[in-house]
């Protein structure tokens, strides 16, 4: 296992996954696409972790922790957060640790509040609209990243 770490980060209603919507979000739990990247991040010999919660306020807090850990990227589904959170926002931008965006569904096919994200244009990258596919791709760029820097 290399000292290098990797966080994934989901927003809220992302523990119901598999249930919710799966025209728009798949069949897949979150349990699963975590066991997936985890499984993923072994093989690459990366630390890997995953957190999900509903509240912003927790999110923030989580971030935010990055700094005083040591992590070297992040991957982060923001859910509805996407959309409303300045607070999940500026604190990514604080703590400096690049970071690549997923959504599960293609936001720009949907309702318009969902075309605008606070996250983008700091982001390093966007997938949205490959299901559980993005995270995996999301892992393979980031430790790629990680592993020659
Ligand atoms: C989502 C898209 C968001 O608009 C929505 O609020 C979610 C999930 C996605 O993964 O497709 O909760 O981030």
């Amino acid at each position: 296992m290399s000292n290098k770490s990797i966080l994934v980060l989901h927003g809220p209603n992302l523990n119901l996954l598999g249930v919710r919507e799966p025209e728009h979000y798949g069949k897949t739990t979150l349990e699963d696409i975590n066991q997936a990247l985890t499984k993923q991040a072994q093989q690459a010999g990366v630390n890997l972790e995953c957190f999900q919660s509903n509240s912003e306020a927790e999110l923030v807090t989580k971030i935010q922790s990055i700094a005083a850990k040591k992590v070297d990227y992040v991957i982060i589904n923001p859910a509805a957060y996407t959309h409303t959170s300045v607070a999940m926002r500026d604190a990514l931008s604080a703590i400096k640790v690049p970071f690549i965006e997923v959504h599960l569904s293609n936001v720009y096919a949907r309702e318009a509040f969902r075309k605008h994200s606070y996250f983008s244009d700091i982001a390093i990258g966007v997938i949205s609209g490959l299901g559980a596919k993005g995270y995996e791709l999301a892992l393979d760029y980031a430790i790629e990243k990680i592993n020659h820097s």
